[in-house]
């Protein structure tokens, strides 16, 4: 299925409280335990996680290489006992933060770890004060625009022939609001209650 990156374009591990990186502290309080940010050191790993996730329309291995050197880029990982479980790669632009690819290996999927590492990236936009996360999604990942529209992504236009592949994507997005004042913006249904 086709990735939701850019068509043309994806510290060694460390466990400590306080995660350096270029522009800004990532907490584990952000990012959880389960996560750690990756490096250099994790291309190759990252690079067959991309073959395992992606049967098509994949990360090339200069692109994972490019992104995890990108001083803009985060990647964040969890770890399964032997390999990679789920990986997202993030970009800062600005006062927004693009996800330019999420996946969880194929045995671990349907178990939240999605959902946990988009979160993640939420609570990492709160700590650096950004206010929106956008992403581009093939419109042909049925799944994946599901995923996103499940965690309150909505589509705010279409991007024709956007992959180099020629494929559509939908630009989606979503703003990045304290808890306090996302509680009290959630929509109410006619029933009255929060969806
Ligand atoms: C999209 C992806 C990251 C979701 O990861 P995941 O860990 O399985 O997601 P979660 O378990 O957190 O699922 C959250 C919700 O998303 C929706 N969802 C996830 N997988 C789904 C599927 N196969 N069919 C329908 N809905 C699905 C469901 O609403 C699900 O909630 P539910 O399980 O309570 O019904 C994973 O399917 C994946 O890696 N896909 C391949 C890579 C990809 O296409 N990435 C996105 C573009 S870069």
């Amino acid at each position: 299925m086709a990735s939701c990156p850019i068509g043309a374009i994806k510290a060694p591990p460390i466990w400590r409280e306080l995660l350096t990186w270029s522009k800004g502290p990532i907490t584990t309080r952000a990012v959880g335990r389960a996560l750690r940010v990756a490096g250099t050191i994790d291309l190759d790993a990252l690079y067959r996680f991309e073959i395992l996730c992606f049967r098509e329309h994949r990360f090339r291995r200069d692109h994972v290489d490019w992104i995890l050197r990108n001083e803009r880029a985060l990647t964040l990982v969890e770890d399964g006992p032997k390999k990679v479980t789920a990986a997202m790669m993030l970009l800062f632009e600005g006062h927004t933060c693009r996800v330019l690819s999420v996946a969880v290996a194929p045995k671990a999927r349907r178990h939240g770890i999605g959902t946990r590492m988009m979160q993640a990236a939420e609570a990492v936009c709160l700590e650096r004060g950004l206010s929106t996360i956008r992403l581009e999604v093939s419109t042909k990942n049925l799944v994946a625009i599901e995923f996103y529209r499940r965690l309150g992504y909505r589509t705010d236009g279409v991007l024709y022939g956007y992959y180099s592949w020629g494929e559509d994507a939908y630009s989606m997005h979503k703003a990045i609001l304290p808890p306090s004042a996302s509680e009290s913006s959630r929509p109410l249904t006619s029933a009255g209650h929060t969806t």
